[in-house]
């Protein structure tokens, strides 16, 4: 700042802004105007000095021309990128052949008679213009520069857009927004807890809710009828482009409806969403796939649907082959199960094959086995274990042709399916096979209600403890409890999985059968959700809901690849704030209060 250490900051005074630095065109030629902002970029040409000047609605190119006005000319040799700036003057258009057509305001710009200098600025730790080269830490520590680039504004106005649209639609159909406490117990939505201690009652802890789902449920049995709210929810759980420790859900409860309703509402909400801000209508109605179905065709709960590329079944045809590997699979109960990639043959190595094999195996598939399909047959290490006609099968089951790839996994069935579900993602990806600018949604129906936790070796809820089971499988619960399916629906859009939600259960005598169903003692379903199991033998409605990914719908539909994108004040992958510091250590002082002691003082690890 030395060489700077003179020059005076000017006050705005009584000037005015009249235009913003994205709005002057052509038929604005003659008008005397004040723009305000910042510097983007300077050239100066020593006879003429060019200004980008930028705010967050677009960059306007400002001309300081000595024969406009002399001393304003003279000032404007210091100034420097990033400085804060109100500029009076004429809009005249550029000359002929200066014009710029990748800018809104390329055909203008402003001549400058007066000039003043609002702020100074130290050289930025990066260009903002060049931000995207920056590395993460760099870019979240001054996110605030980051966040200059009109291109980015943009995402959060797009936010802005979405967020109000879904509040009109709601507000419509009768939802009210109600707020929930932060300061609560703990919610069993599968990941850990933020905890916060309290001060006035020591040793005891508030949890940060993981989403509002109990409240919203007493607010059913409160008669509210129907309820929303745009919450943030807390969760500890290993961050990835579209997981963050704090986000953002649309939530919703309403009473007295089955899934259909619950899922007609967020299904039409949909379609308003993509046709009023990206002008985009979704085929009705949004097709669904049972969880079975979507898991055997596609090796996951959240398909991406942009693509075909399904898993197929080989199992008895490679029953019949003489391959080792195949033959003990099946025989343990396992499945040969298989993708074929159109004419990706050609493009796959020895080394390609070896490095997509990797995809399988870190799915925990054993192995990747491969024919490249041509004109005189099989190019493959099974070809000598298959029989003609059953290579001739193999062929036919696949469609396959002729620089056609077949690629194989044998394991246990839901290994297999994972594996390729894995595998079909990569190879679609390399193939460029995923067509941009198209919206793939699709409801995922008829959940299990509970997995087998394999590590803590008992069940455990697949969505969470309240979700409702269907009514006629109730008389699997003690016999066959993973057979019981869920009441539960899960929205998916191009392989992300949007939102879910569920009809929730409203008789005691089920919710207390499901608790002991997930080995939750009586005392502990009482010290942990005491209050809803109390509530329940008040009156509580029939009622279900869903909350939708708020961060990663406007992801999404902003097209960035990152919820991070969208956040204005994201976290890093390690749950860190470099803007902040925070998480950050607290006075000892502050600690004795809460009657708290460090366990790892001297221990970091
Ligand atoms: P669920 O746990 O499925 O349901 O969460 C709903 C949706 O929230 C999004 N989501 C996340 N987005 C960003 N970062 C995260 N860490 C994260 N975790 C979840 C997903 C997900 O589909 N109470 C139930 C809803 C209900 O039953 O009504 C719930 O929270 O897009
Ligand atoms: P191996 O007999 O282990 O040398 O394997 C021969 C080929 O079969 C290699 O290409 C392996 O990657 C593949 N392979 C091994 N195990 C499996 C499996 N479970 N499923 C599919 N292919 C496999």
């Amino acid at each position: 700042m030395k060489e700077n250490e003179n020059l005076k900051i000017d006050s705005m005074g009584n000037w005015t802004r009249t235009h913003d630095c994205g709005a002057l065109r052509k038929d604005d030629v003659g008008q005397e105007v004040v723009l305000m902002g910042w510097v983007n970029s300077r050239r100066d040409l020593g006879n003429l000095i060019f200004i980008d000047l930028r705010d967050r609605e677009g960059i306007t190119q400002v001309v300081f021309d000595p024969q406009v006005e002399l001393n304003t000319h003279q000032r404007a040799h210091v100034l420097r990128n990033e400085w804060v700036l109100a500029v009076k003057g004429t809009i005249t258009p550029r000359l002929e052949g200066q014009e710029n057509a990748q800018m809104p305001t390329g055909e203008v710009e402003l001549k400058a008679k007066e000039l003043k200098i609002l702020n100074l600025t130290e050289t930025p730790p990066f260009q903002v213009d060049g931000a995207v080269d920056a590395s993460e830490t760099l870019r979240l520590k001054y996110r605030y520069l980051e966040l200059r680039r009109p291109q980015l504004f943009n995402n959060f106005r797009k936010r802005h857009s979405i967020a109000s649209c879904i509040r009109g639609y709601l507000d419509r159909k009768g939802f009210i927004e109600v707020e929930t406490p932060f300061l609560t117990k703990s919610t069993p939505e599968g990941a850990r807890d933020y905890l916060v201690p309290s001060r006035v009652n020591k040793s005891m802890f508030y949890a940060l809710p993981q989403s509002p789902q109990l409240f919203k449920q007493l607010l059913m049995m409160a008669g509210f009828d129907r309820y929303y709210q745009i919450v943030r929810c807390f969760r500890d759980e290993d961050l990835r482009a579209d997981r963050q420790p704090e986000f953002t859900q649309v939530d919703l409860e309403m009473a007295f409806v089955d899934e259909e309703q619950v899922m007609g509402i967020f299904e039409a909400m949909m379609m308003e969403l993509f046709e009023k801000i990206l002008d985009h209508r979704i085929t009705s109605p949004i097709q669904r796939l049972t969880y079975r179905n979507a898991m055997n065709r596609f090796g996951t709960d959240r398909p991406d649907l942009r693509f075909g590329m399904e898993i197929c079944d080989l199992t008895d045809i490679a029953g019949r082959s003489d391959f080792r590997v195949f033959q003990g699979v099946i025989e343990s109960g396992g499945a040969v199960k298989a993708i074929l990639a159109k004419g990706g043959a050609p493009s796959y190595s020895r080394k390609g094959l070896d490095e997509i094999s990797e995809v399988v195996k870190a799915a925990g598939a054993k192995g990747l086995a491969w024919i490249k399909v041509t004109e005189e047959g099989w190019q493959s290490s099974l070809t000598k274990f298959f029989k003609e006609e059953d290579r001739e099968a193999l062929n036919k089951r696949l469609h396959a042709e002729p620089k056609d790839l077949v690629l194989i996994v044998a394991d246990k069935p839901g290994i297999a399916n994972q594996a390729l579900g894995a595998l079909r993602l990569e190879v679609a990806q390399q193939q460029s096979l995923i067509p941009e600018n198209e919206y793939a949604f699709v409801w995922i129906t008829d959940f299990p209600l509970f997995e087998y936790d394999e590590a803590e070796d008992r069940l455990a809820a697949v969505h969470h403890p309240f979700t409702s089971p269907f009514e006629e499988d109730l008389n699997l619960l003690t016999e066959n409890p993973e057979k019981v399916r869920a009441r539960a629906y899960d929205l998916v859009l191009n392989g992300s999985e949007i939102g879910g939600g569920s009809i929730r259960i409203h008789d005691l005598a089920i919710q207390r059968e499901i608790f002991k169903t997930l080995g939750i003692s009586p005392e502990e379903a009482q010290l942990k959700f005491g209050f809803l199991l109390e509530a329940l033998k008040y009156g509580a409605p029939p009622h279900g809901g869903m909350a939708l990914g708020f961060d990663r719908l406007v992801a999404l539909m902003t097209g960035v690849k990152s919820i991070r994108e969208i956040i204005a004040f994201p976290k890093t992958t390690s749950a860190a704030c470099p803007l902040t510091d925070a998480p950050s250590r607290v006075d000892e002082d502050q600690l004795k209060e809460l009657g708290l002691r460090l366990y790892s003082e001297n221990n970091d690890t």
